[in-house]
This record gives C-alpha cells, sequence and structure tokens, in this order.
C-alpha cells in the first residue's frame, strides 16, 4: 500500500512521538513506523531525569499535564564520598530545578496524545527500510499486519535509537562513528518502597558507584556499578541490597528496603556519530548519540534534538531552508558539551583497575569532588549542565 505524507518518522520512542507533537504543531503531516509493540515500549524502564528545558518544550506542547501533577520537582542534587554526603542546591546555585519523572510516564503521555489526535503510528512494524534518501522523494518501506507498505515523503527522520536502521543506510564515506565503552555497567533496579532520600543520591565508595533515585513517593529508583560483564543471575536481592546499603550508607541515616520489581543491567558507552545529516535523512536522539547514564542526559539530548529539528522543519515549511540545513551542526555542537558533562561525573564517580594504580586514580576522584563540593564556581558549572544546557534555535 502507498501511503504520501511529509516527514516519515522511523521510531516511536520518546524522539519519535515527541516529534511528531512538534510537527502536528505546525500543521506538518507524518506517518510513525515502530518496530515494537506498544506494550514493549512501556514496559522498558529507562530514564528518570527531566532537564527544566525539557519540561519547558514538553509545556509549550500542553503536554505537561500529568508531568505536573505526578513529576516530582527536584531542587538538587547530593554528591557522596568518604561517608559525608554533600547537598548541590540547583535553586540557590541558580535558580533552576530538574523534575523526576519516568521516561515510561513521558511516553505514554506522548502516545496517549497521539491516540487523541489520531495520529497515525504503525506499532510493531517489520523490515522497516527507508531508502532514496539522496533523492528529493525518500522513501519507508515496511511490513505491518502482514501488508506491505511504502511511505513516501520530503524527509525521513531516524528517531530508531542506537540499535536502529537509519544510522547504517548512510554511506560509510559520509559518516564518521567516534565511541568510547566503559570498564563498568549499571544493575538498575525498581523497588515498591518510598524513596529514603528527599534528593537523588550521587555515591563515590571505594566498592564502586551507587545512585538512589525514584519514580514516586512509593517507588524507588537504584543502581549499583557491576561489571561490564556481570551476569544479573548473579545477583541475589540479598546481595543487591547488602551492595546499596554498603555504598550508600551514612551515619544516621536508613536505606529502607522493599520487594524488587525490576532488575536489570546497562552497558555503559559514549557514541557520537560525525554527522545527524545526509541527504533527506535527519538523525535524532539515541539514532546520533548515546552517552553514559551518569549525568541523566539521554532522555533529554533526544528532547532538545527533536526541539531544534521541529522548529528547523517548521521554518523549512514556512520558506526559510537555513535552519534546517543547520540542524546537525547545532544539535552536535550541543551534544559535545553533554558527552564531556557526561564523561566527567562518570569518571569522578566510578572506579576502575587494581591495586597502586586504582587508589591514586580515586585519591584524585577525592580531590576533584572536594574542588566541585568546596567551589561555588565549580558548583554552579555542574548545576547549569545538570539542569540542562540552553537550546540553541527554538
Ligand atoms: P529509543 O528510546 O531507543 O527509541 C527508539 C525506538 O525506535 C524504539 O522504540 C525502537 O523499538 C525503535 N526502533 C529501533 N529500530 C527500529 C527499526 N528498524 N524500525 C522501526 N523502529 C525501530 N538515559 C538516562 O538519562 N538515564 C538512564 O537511567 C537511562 N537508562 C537507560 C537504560 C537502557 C537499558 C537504555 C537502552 C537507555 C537508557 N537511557 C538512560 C538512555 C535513554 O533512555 C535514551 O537516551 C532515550 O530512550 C533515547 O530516546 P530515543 O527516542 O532516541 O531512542
Ligand atoms: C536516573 C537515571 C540516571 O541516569 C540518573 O543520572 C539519574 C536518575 C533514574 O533512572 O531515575
Amino acid at each position: 500500500m502507498k501511503i504520501r505524507t511529509t516527514v516519515a518518522i522511523v521510531g516511536a520512542g520518546p524522539a519519535g512521538l515527541l516529534l511528531g507533537h512538534l510537527l502536528a504543531a505546525s500543521g506538518i503531516d507524518f506517518v510513525i513506523i515502530e518496530a515494537r509493540s506498544r506494550e514493549y515500549i512501556l514496559s522498558r524502564i529507562r530514564a528518570g531525569v527531566l532537564e527544566e528545558s525539557s519540561v519547558d518544550v514538553l509545556a509549550s506542547l500542553g503536554l505537561d499535564g500529568r508531568l505536573r501533577e505526578h513529576g516530582l520537582v527536584h531542587d538538587g542534587i547530593y554528591l557522596q564520598y568518604e561517608g559525608t554526603r554533600h547537598h548541590v542546591d540547583f535553586s540557590e546555585l541558580i535558580g533552576r530545578t530538574v523534575t523526576v519523572y519516568g521516561q515510561q510516564q513521558v511516553v505514554n503521555d506522548l502516545m496517549l496524545a497521539h491516540d487523541e489526535a489520531g495520529s497515525a503510528v504503525y506499532f510493531g512494524s517489520s523490515d522497516v527500510l527507508p531508502w532514496g534518501i539522496e533523492t528529493p522523494r525518500p522513501s519507508v518501506n515496511f511490513v505491518h499486519g502482514g501488508q506491505s507498505y511504502s511511505v513516501d515523503a520530503d524527509f525521513v527522520i531516524g528517531a530508531d535509537g542506537f540499535h536502529g536502521v537509519c544510522r547504517s543506510i548512510i554511506p560509510s564515506g559520509a559518516i564518521t562513528s567516534y565511541q568510547r565503552e566503559y570498564p563498568f555497567a549499571w544493575l538498575g533496579i525498581l523497588a515498591d518502597v518510598p524513596p529514603s532520600t528527599d534528593e537523588l543520591i550521587y555515591a563515590l565508595h571505594p566498592e564502586g558507584f551507587a545512585m538512589h533515585s525514584m519514580r514516586s513517593p512509593s517507588v524507588s529508583r537504584l543502581y549499583l556499578q557491576v561489571e561490564p560483564d556481570d551476569d544479573i543471575a548473579q545477583w541475589s536481592d540479598e546481595r543487591i541490597w547488602e551492595g546499596l546499603h554498603e555504598r550508600l550508607g551514612v551515619e544516621g541515616w536508613t536505606l529502607r528496603e522493599g520487594e524488587i520489581t525490576e532488575k536489570s543491567i546497562t552497558p555503559m558507552r559514549s557514541f557520537v556519530a560525525s554527522t545527524l545529516n545526509h541527504g533527506a535523512l535527519f538523525l535524532v536522539g539515541d539514532a546520533g548519540h548515546i552517552v553514559p547514564p551518569t549525568g541523566a542526559k539521554g532522555l533529554n539530548a533526544a528532547i532538545s534534538d527533536v526541539a531544534m529539528l521541529g522548529a528547523a522543519l517548521s521554518s523549512y515549511y514556512a520558506g526559510d531552508a537555513g535552519s534546517l540545513a543547520g540542524y546537525s551542526g547545532r544539535a552536535l555542537s550541543r551534544q559535545w558539551k553533554t558527552q564531556y558533562f557526561s564523561r566527567w561525573m562518570t569518571e569522578m564517580l566510578h572506579t576502575t583497575g587494581t591495586g597502586a594504580e586504582a587508589q591514586s586514580r580515586y585519591r584524585g576522584q577525592i580531590g576533584q569532588l572536594d574542588y566541585v563540593t568546596g567551589s561555588r564556581f565549580a558548583l554552579q558549572g555542574l548545576a547549569e549542565q545538570y539542569t540542562g544546557l540552553p537550546i540553541d534555535g527554538i
């Protein structure tokens, strides 16, 4: 079956779904093609922190109703090391906040709004293949419900995540990948227990990094640094709580335990594509770049890309093509700052190696944390980057 639209979006993660809403607000037609089922997408537990600018983007589309009701506004975070917890008060330092609201909740809100708008979203598609991106008539072929489809569009958007198909169709001579693996991973759990803290805790401990986050007043989200090849089967609930108590513990504070309802291990890597545009194809979110999660940036970077691309497409159809031509450069400029911040947070808070070299590295990390927590300038820099850099062009 042939379909004609203006913009064909591949992927219904936060990036693809949000772009659809931005295009609709400018009166631009779109179709979204997604490989997975709606239920599968909603069951993926991922990020949890929204920058203030991400909240602003959602609010500009009127998509912040449930977010305002259920999101938890946080004034700062705690940095913890050597048994002491230091509050980093973003509100006091720079007058900005973040909102703790799960990626699944964001995605659910975006899906419900698409249902209401009657948007064309093809969940559970297979054999998704964009082609003709070097021509003015690109297309996306796919199979849905046993039927073959071909969507002709002006532009194809790769919002299909790190393992998606879109980036791979850019000719190898036209794109370079900058990649970095980290020698550790995160074991994340969801637990049915009220958070034991008012703000997120990021802790460096000789045994490794640990973090206490949350999803609601009755659900906690916690993470432990583990080996990159660690097997989740080796981590009983008891062993996980033991590790969390050890690494997050400070005098006079108790970590409450609850039933663990989900646990999984996520590898940590950095990746940036040298371009987010080839011909009629544009990449957004994880399709173009990923960061280690320590700075809470993955979801926010997807939102900032989409905000920039949505504004550029809107200008394009209003007669100004310049903004679209500059999209890749603007998005990558913000992304490289995000990359460096995420790497800095990651290296400051995770342990690696053994013996004297590991000890020297650990002492250096304590020095860096002492400097950051003792310097108002450094704290402001951390606060400015954690709460989100400006989004150029919107
Ligand atoms: P995705 O959410 O990956 O969405 C891409 C969509 O495209 C998916 O629905 C996928 O099914 C679909 N797709 C893929 N291939 C095709 C195809 N060929 N055809 C059609 N559709 C396709 N970030 C943080 O900040 N903090 C965290 O704690 C955190 N935890 C994470 C845990 C995991 C396991 C992962 C994978 C990521 C995590 N992230 C985290 C990163 C954050 O979740 C991502 O940055 C965010 O999901 C990016 O959104 P996206 O829409 O670009 O990509
Ligand atoms: C969460 C994840 C992060 O990567 C982070 O830096 C902070 C919070 C979370 O899942 O809540």
